[in-house]
């Protein structure tokens, strides 16, 4: 499968080539988890944030005493949160301090497609790009992140993903954690060297044994007895996560990845796939001070991918007026559909290439023609029969609400507003989505980044 991996990688050093060694590790829950930093406008306006950011190669170090090389925005290996209020504009001027070129996607973006990121509309090293941001969109948790053709599987994994978030006055009145009690997890998975380099091998998933929260392994988090919003995404190349607070935890869903569910979904666990962003309340209150709560992926199958992150509980909070309100926000109408399309995901196995509707992405040739405003129904279809490879489906542009997995309909979290979704191999999903807003090409692909590397994605126009 090392078929189209770019001619030259992200090789800002040379220790790619070390083969297993043993790795540096950590001792559990002695580092505490980072938060990223949050990005501050250059300049606002009235209307209009203006930022400004580096993609560069930097050293961060992961483990204790060991520089490790990762491709970064503005120097952080968590790209730095870029806040937005719906409404105002956001416009950013990212400069490729480089050697690859790159293109920044904005994913879960309501965007006119010169600012979509586009996997051929790179822009190359020591030259620069304006991105803008429209907004006009509810509130939600996107994420940025590298997507440039065949390039983006290795670009995300050795950094360039971080948090974009977007708040509104409906998000407001509802008294959520805020501030300080609202915090973003990135999960990604990694290999390393003895060096503490990176590795980065296609298909290599299996050899990805150490899960990193904000850029730590099994850091540790101080919390109050009180609640706090958890925004939970999903980096890994290929990994799904299932995350837990254990039989008697209780990860409260408020959102998904288009924003707030219609009403808090109270469940034990929860599924995170690759591209996908689950919110989550925790009440903390439910512990004595002193407990160690241990958020585990259940999926994960040593020390290093299961144990995540701990949570210390730490004392009481002097002032909780957060609530977790009984209905969140309705659910847009979408309209009827009236047109259906059915999408399929498929590999050759005589060529190891990954495929949808039978091929792999040509951008000179258009897959399906959307007219702007329309509803349509779109099926996707994992047919069983070839190596039980589960995919991602992935629209750019548009949120879509998921209405039938194997001929059943959803309900709960699943039902909410979604951008990206799991299709199991001898499974089929079909949601419902409208496109509205901007005409233009946008790609649709499956989000485990190492199939849409090798191809596995198509584009659509959407025309007046
Ligand atoms: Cu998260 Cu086309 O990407
Ligand atoms: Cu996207
Ligand atoms: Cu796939």
């Amino acid at each position: 499968l090392e078929l189209t991996r770019g001619a030259h990688g992200a090789h800002a050093h040379g220790a790619t080539l070390v083969s297993a060694g043993v790795a540096p590790t950590v001792t559990p829950f002695t580092r505490a988890l980072l938060i990223p930093p949050v990005l501050s406008p250059l300049l606002s306006t009235l209307t209009t944030d203006y930022y400004r950011m580096t993609i560069r190669p930097a050293q961060v170090e992961i483990f204790p005493g060991f520089r490790t090389d990762v491709l970064s925005y503005g120097g952080q290996f968590t790209g730095p949160t870029i806040r937005a209020r719906a409404g105002r504009k956001i416009v950013i001027t990212q400069t490729n301090g480089m050697s690859d070129p790159t293109a920044v996607h904005l994913h879960g973006g309501h965007v006119p497609p010169e600012s979509d990121g586009h996997p051929m509309d790179t822009f190359d090293p020591g030259s620069s790009r304006v991105y803008t941001y429209p907004n006009r969109q509810a509130g939600a948790t996107l994420w940025y992140h590298d997507h440039a053709h065949h390039l983006e599987a290795e670009h995300v994994y050795r950094g360039l993903a971080g948090f974009y978030t977007i708040k509104d006055d409906v998000e407001d009145r509802l008294r959520l954690p805020s501030g300080a009690h609202d915090v973003p997890l990135m999960f990604r998975d990694a290999q390393f060297d003895e060096l503490g380099q990176l590795v980065y091998a296609m298909g290599g998933f299996r050899d990805r044994k150490t899960v990193l929260v904000n850029g730590r392994a099994q850091p540790f988090f101080r919390v109050k007895r009180r609640k706090y919003r958890f925004r939970l995404l999903n980096t890994c190349l290929d990994r799904d996560l299932n995350l837990t607070l254990g039989a008697d935890g209780e990860l409260v869903q408020i959102a998904s990845d288009g924003g707030l569910l219609p009403a808090p979904v109270p469940a034990t666990s929860v599924a995170v796939w690759p591209g996908e962003r689950v919110e989550v309340v925790v009440d903390f209150t439910r512990y004595a001070t002193g407990t160690q709560v241990v958020l585990v992926n259940d999926r994960g199958s040593e020390d290093s991918t299961r144990n995540v992150l701990r949570f210390d509980v730490v004392g009481d909070a002097d002032d909780d007026e957060s609530v977790i309100p009984a209905t969140l926000r309705p659910l847009p109408d979408l309209g009827e559909p009236t047109v259906t399309r059915d999408v399929s995901f498929s590999m050759d196995l005589a060529t190891g290439t990954f495929l949808l509707d039978g091929k792999t992405f040509d951008p000179t040739r258009v897959d399906q023609n959307v007219k702007l405003g329309t509803t349509e129904l779109w099926r996707i279809h994992n047919p069983a029969g070839g190596p039980p490879i589960p995919h991602n489906m992935h629209l750019h542009l548009a949120q879509f609400q998921v209405v039938e997995r194997d001929g059943l309909p959803v309900i709960g979290h699943e039902a909410g507003l979604k951008d990206t979704v799991t299709v199991r191999s001898g499974s089929n999903v079909s949601f419902k989505v409208r496109f509205d807003g901007y005409t233009g090409r946008y790609v649709y692909h499956c989000h485990l980044l190492e199939h849409s590397s090798m191809a596995m994605m198509a584009q659509m126009e959407i025309t007046r």
